[in-house]
């Protein structure tokens, strides 16, 4: 059995996605299981650099996991090779440019999202990459959950008959920093440093809700920054600039109306931090990150609405688990292995810089539609 190495550049190694989900839970993951067997009969050995500014963090991180691959000098890194892959996990903002350098070297691109902060941005790097000729992948994790992986079973299946909406609940509380320190970087609270809770989630919205049930076609979003002061990693205060919440109607094709809620204001009074109800005319589902549990038409209770009595139907009780009947993976390293493929082997991978692209346009289209208090139709992109 032959080995073939491939060289990854991981940028923003240091950050919460890029060490823990990138390269721990993927990579290191992958050469921990012996490398990735592709159809040939080749293994495939993922050969991390890790790329930042700060060379202790980085020395440290290598040190941590056996690696000697590291540098403070991104262009000399993209010069190399034997690097094939550029990475990106910086923060929203650096992307585009850093992203751009990778596709000037001629380094295949795999990237987390938002790919760019607006638009213009997504589609200049979705031409690049078309005009250097690499192959470029976004990341798309929540299709990759256990509990969405089962809800587009049941769509599959036919299982709701003609789906009429979705609602989704995500969110839980973010501490402002002062009596706790908060769990989410600062600069996600700082629209000047390319956050805010549109630009975040709803590419993720949107490729799960194209995944599911098609283009998204129209939106009205509502924002608000219910938290207006927040204290950073050093417990500075600072003014949040961006929106911390975001209250959106999608329309898809059909007349499906799709109704998300997403907050780090809000407490969590359910089973998990996102979840997803879809309600057609055969049957419903509930997915979270793990589980899914669905009702048929046939098993849906007689609701009667009498506030005279107290509450004596069991609602939960009446809804049926959805099985696993498989072996589910980290989603990240899912993809990681499928973009890999990819690269290698030249297997399909959907989530390119067009399909972002599409991500990207949500988000801003939303952001107009808060800032003009009006509804907008989502023109198609050529
Ligand atoms: N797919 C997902 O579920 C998911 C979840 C969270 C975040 N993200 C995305 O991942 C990206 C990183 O988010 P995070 O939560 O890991 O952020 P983070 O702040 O923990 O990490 C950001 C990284 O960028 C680096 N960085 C920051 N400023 C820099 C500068 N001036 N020059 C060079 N490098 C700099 C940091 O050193 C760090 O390595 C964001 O774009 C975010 O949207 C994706």
């Amino acid at each position: 059995m032959s080995r073939r190495s491939i060289g990854i550049v991981l940028n923003g190694v240091t950050g919460r996605m890029g060490y823990r989900q990138h390269l721990v839970r993927s990579l290191l993951a992958i050469r921990d299981d012996g490398g990735l067997p592709l159809a040939d009969g080749t293994v495939l050995w993922p050969e991390p650099v890790l790329v930042g500014r700060n060379e202790h963090k980085l020395a440290e991180i290598a040190h941590r996991h056996g690696l000697s691959d590291w540098t403070t000098d991104l262009p000399s890194a993209l010069a190399r090779d034997d690097v094939e892959i550029y990475f990106d996990a910086l923060t929203t903002d650096r992307r585009e440019k850093a992203i751009a350098s990778a596709l000037e070297a001629g380094k295949h691109v795999y990237t987390e999202k938002p790919v760019a902060t607006d638009l213009d941005g997504a589609l200049a790097l979705a031409r690049a990459a078309e005009a250097a000729g690499v192959k470029v992948g976004v990341v798309a994790d929540k299709i990759f959950l256990p509990g969405l992986v089962k809800l587009k079973r049941l769509v599959d299946s036919g299982f709701f008959g003609r789906v009429l909406s979705v609602r989704c609940e995500f969110g839980y509380w973010v501490f402002e920093g002062d009596w706790q320190s908060a769990q989410r970087p600062s600069w996600n609270y700082r629209r000047e440093d390319g956050g805010g809770m549109v630009l975040d989630m709803f590419p993720h919205w949107h490729y799960v809700l194209e995944h599911l049930l098609g283009p998204v076609r129209a939106v009205r979003c509502t924002t608000a920054t219910h938290i207006p002061r927040r204290f950073d990693e050093n417990g500075e205060e600072y003014a949040a600039t961006a929106e911390d919440a975001a209250y959106a109607t999608f329309e898809l094709d059909d007349g499906i109306i799709a109704q998300f809620n997403s907050s780090w204001a809000v407490r969590v009074f359910r089973d998990e931090l996102v979840e997803f109800q879809v309600d057609g005319t055969h049957g419903s589902a509930v997915a979270g990150l793990r589980n899914c549990r669905a009702q048929r038409r046939e098993a849906t209770p007689r609701s009667v609405w009498n506030p005279d009595l107290p509450p004596s139907a069991d609602q939960r009780g009446d809804w049926a688990t959805v099985p696993d009947n498989q072996e589910f993976g980290n989603g990240f390293r899912v993809q990681w292995e499928r973009f890999l493929r990819h690269v290698v082997s030249d297997e399909p991978f959907p989530w390119d810089l067009h399909a972002a692209a599409r991500g990207v346009q949500l988000a801003e289209l939303a952001l107009r539609s808060a800032g003009e208090g009006r509804r907008i139709e989502i023109p198609e992109l050529a």
